[in-house]
C-alpha cells in the first residue's frame, strides 16, 4: 500500500469538495536528476524509462483513475472533415483500445530550461489499435460510407513527442500541469483492415478495397495519419495528466524552480500591462 507519503488534500471548489491525493514522498522506483547539471538528458532518460517501466507493472493510483498501460484505452474521438491530397474524410472512432505501450523505449527524455516543456522519443516495437469507426468520404479515390471495426497495426514506430507544461504548487510541491501533447510518428510497416466500409453493401468490394489499401499501405497511412495522431495524442495527454497530478515535478527534476520563481516575472509584467 501507498498510504504512507500520500497526501490527500481537500480543496473546496465551486463544484463542492474535490479530493485531490497525491505522493509526498518520492518512492525508490524514480530517480531524480538535476536539470543544471551535466549529462541531464542522459540521467532523464533512464529515469524515465524506470519510471515507465513500473507504470506498466502498476502503480495502484494510475490504474484507479486511468486504467492499464497495455492495452490502453480511450473512448472516443471525433474528427472533422480532413482535406488532403489523399483523403477527404470525415471519421469517429469509438471504444479504441490500444496495444503495445507495455514495450515502449525511452530513447531521449529531454526537458527544456527555459519553459520545462519535454521533447521525448519512444519506441514500439509494434502498437495496434482496435475498436469501432464510422467513416464518410474518400480515401486514395475511394468513396467511403461504413461503420464498423477497425484494426490497425503498425510495425517499428518511433515517437515523437513535443509536451508543454505548466508549473503550479500544491501544498508545498511544485507540479506539471500538462497542458498540451503532439505527436510525430514515423511508422515502419502499417496494416490495417476495416470491416463494412460500403455499409454491408458488398463483401467482395469490401475485401478488394483493404487489399488494395494494404497495397497502398504508405499512402493509406498518410491519409488515416490525422486519425492515428489524435488518438495516440488524447491517450498520452490523458496518461501523463494522471501521472503528473500526483507526483510532483521535484521526484524528477530535483532543482526545478518552483512556479513563482519560474513565472514571477513574467506574471508581473502581465499584471502591469494590465489597466
Ligand atoms: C461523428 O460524431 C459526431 C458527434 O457525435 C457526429 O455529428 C458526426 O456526424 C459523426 N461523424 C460520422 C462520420 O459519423
Ligand atoms: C491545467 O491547465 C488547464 C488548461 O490547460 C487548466 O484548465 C487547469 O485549471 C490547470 N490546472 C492546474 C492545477 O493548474
Amino acid at each position: 500500500m501507498h498510504i504512507i507519503g500520500l497526501l490527500i488534500l481537500l480543496q473546496a471548489g465551486l463544484q463542492g469538495i474535490e479530493c485531490v491525493a497525491f505522493y509526498t514522498e518520492k518512492p525508490s522506483y524514480i530517480e531524480s536528476c538535476r536539470i543544471y547539471e551535466p549529462e541531464f538528458t542522459k540521467c532523464s532518460t533512464r529515469s524515465i524509462q524506470a519510471f515507465m517501466n513500473q507504470l506498466i507493472k502498476g502503480i495502484p493510483e494510475i490504474q484507479e483513475s486511468f486504467g492499464p498501460i497495455d492495452p490502453m484505452r480511450q473512448d472516443q474521438l471525433v474528427f472533422q472533415q480532413d482535406n488532403s491530397d489523399v483523403a477527404t474524410l470525415a471519421a469517429n472512432l469509438t471504444e479504441m483500445k490500444i496495444r503495445g505501450f507495455g514495450q515502449m523505449v525511452i530513447k531521449e527524455s529531454k526537458v527544456s530550461k527555459k519553459d520545462f516543456s519535454w521533447l521525448t522519443k519512444i519506441y514500439l516495437p509494434t502498437m495496434s489499435m482496435d475498436g469501432m469507426y464510422k467513416m464518410v468520404g474518400r480515401i486514395l479515390l475511394v468513396p467511403l460510407h461504413g461503420a464498423g471495426k477497425i484494426s490497425m497495426k503498425i510495425d517499428d514506430l518511433n515517437i515523437l513527442m513535443s509536451t508543454k507544461t505548466h508549473l503550479y504548487e500544491k501544498g508545498g510541491y511544485t507540479f506539471y500541469n500538462i497542458t498540451s501533447v503532439k505527436v510525430k510518428l514515423e511508422v515502419g510497416k502499417v496494416y490495417t483492415n476495416m470491416e463494412n466500409l460500403f455499409n454491408g453493401h458488398s463483401k467482395e468490394v469490401e475485401k478488394s478495397t483493404n487489399l488494395f489499401f494494404n497495397e497502398n499501405w504508405r499512402d493509406l497511412f498518410e491519409a488515416l495519419r490525422p486519425l492515428v495522431d489524435e488518438t495516440v495524442q488524447r491517450t498520452l495527454h490523458d496518461l501523463l495528466h494522471k501521472t503528473f497530478s500526483i507526483f510532483p515535478a521535484s521526484f524528477f527534476v530535483e532543482d526545478i524552480p518552483n512556479s513563482l520563481t519560474l513565472y514571477g516575472r513574467k506574471s508581473q509584467m502581465i499584471s502591469r500591462s494590465s489597466p
